[in-house]
């Protein structure tokens, strides 16, 4: 049977960690910060933005909320990242993605100091991952790979396939496997021969976006399966990317949706902003 990835325990605990060091960083009269900017009423985004809000409430974060109309200008938005930037009490600024379509998203990313980057997408954190030196690493494949420590996997010649290629999830995480030491396999949309590639892997990372994409018969016996998919069908069910049922019976570890991953990505963001926070106050500043 397999070992379930249960990522609301594991996330659990990083949080009671992280609560007792913010604990201690405000004996130093440091109480970490995160501004969380949501442009519009994307309903996916809507959530999870809820979400993040309510777990930095919960380890002791300060939460500055920035909700803005989907009209907002690019102007107002750079104005405000200008402003939480200069802020002393904002140690991380998310910008929650996609923003709205008039919005030049890589410039708003471009325009956040790397130092409060928590997301670890502004292209100075980028290529500190891609160089292999210390820098905020993007939250969703840092939850990945915390999942896998706690299995005790050890990554070295394995052969990791990850499908999708976003900034988000895809490419870091493919990284991010590289720097253990795995064989890495990027795969996307136009990949020829999908299922036969994956059946070839030791660990799959789904990222598509599409419900029950990945088929349990694609999943080689003894596989880690982790599931980054969060899609909702007609009947209003939340599934992954991987069709659990059938891969569950093939893998040797598996995350569930939900409960798998996306718990992760809030304690990686929560521990980035305590990061930054504990940096500002060995900065001095
Ligand atoms: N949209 C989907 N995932 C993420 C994430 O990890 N960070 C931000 N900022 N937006 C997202």
């Amino acid at each position: 049977m397999a070992t379930i990835l249960d990522g609301k325990k594991i996330s659990q605990e990083i949080k009671r960690v992280l609560a007792d060091e913010v604990r201690l960083l405000k004996e130093d009269n440091i109480v970490p910060g995160l501004a969380v900017v949501l442009v519009g009423e994307n309903p996916a985004s809507r959530v999870y933005v809820r979400n993040k809000r309510k777990s930095c409430a919960e380890v002791g974060i300060r939460g500055f909320d920035h909700n803005l109309s989907e009209a907002t200008p690019q102007n107002e938005l750079e104005a405000l990242i200008d402003k939480l930037n200069g802020d002393a009490n904002v140690h991380g600024i998310l910008v929650q993605l996609p923003l709205p379509s008039h919005i030049d998203e890589a410039s708003i990313l471009l325009r956040i100091d790397p130092a409060k980057d928590v997301d670890g997408f502004h292209p100075v954190n980028m290529g500190l991952l891609v160089s292999g030196l210390p820098g905020f690493r993007p939250c969703t494949p840092s939850g990945i790979m915390t999942m896998l420590d706690s299995i005790g996997y050890n990554l070295s010649g394995k052969h990791a396939v990850v499908v999708g290629r976003s900034k988000i999830v895809g490419k870091p995480a493919a990284l991010m496997l590289l720097e253990r030491h795995a064989t890495v396999t990027i795969c996307h949309s136009r990949t020829e021969d999908l299922p036969g590639i994956v059946r070839s892997a030791d660990v799959v990372v789904a990222a598509v976006g599409r419900p029950q994409f990945i088929k349990g018969d694609w999943i080689k016996p003894g596989a880690v399966v982790i599931d980054v998919g969060i899609n909702r069908t007609g009947d209003g069910q939340l599934v992954g990317d991987v069709d659990f049922e059938g891969a569950v019976k093939n893998a040797y570890a598996i995350t569930p949706v939900p409960g798998g991953v996306g718990p992760m990505t809030i304690a990686m963001l929560l521990k980035n902003t305590v990061d930054a926070a504990k940096k500002h106050r060995s900065a001095g500043t």
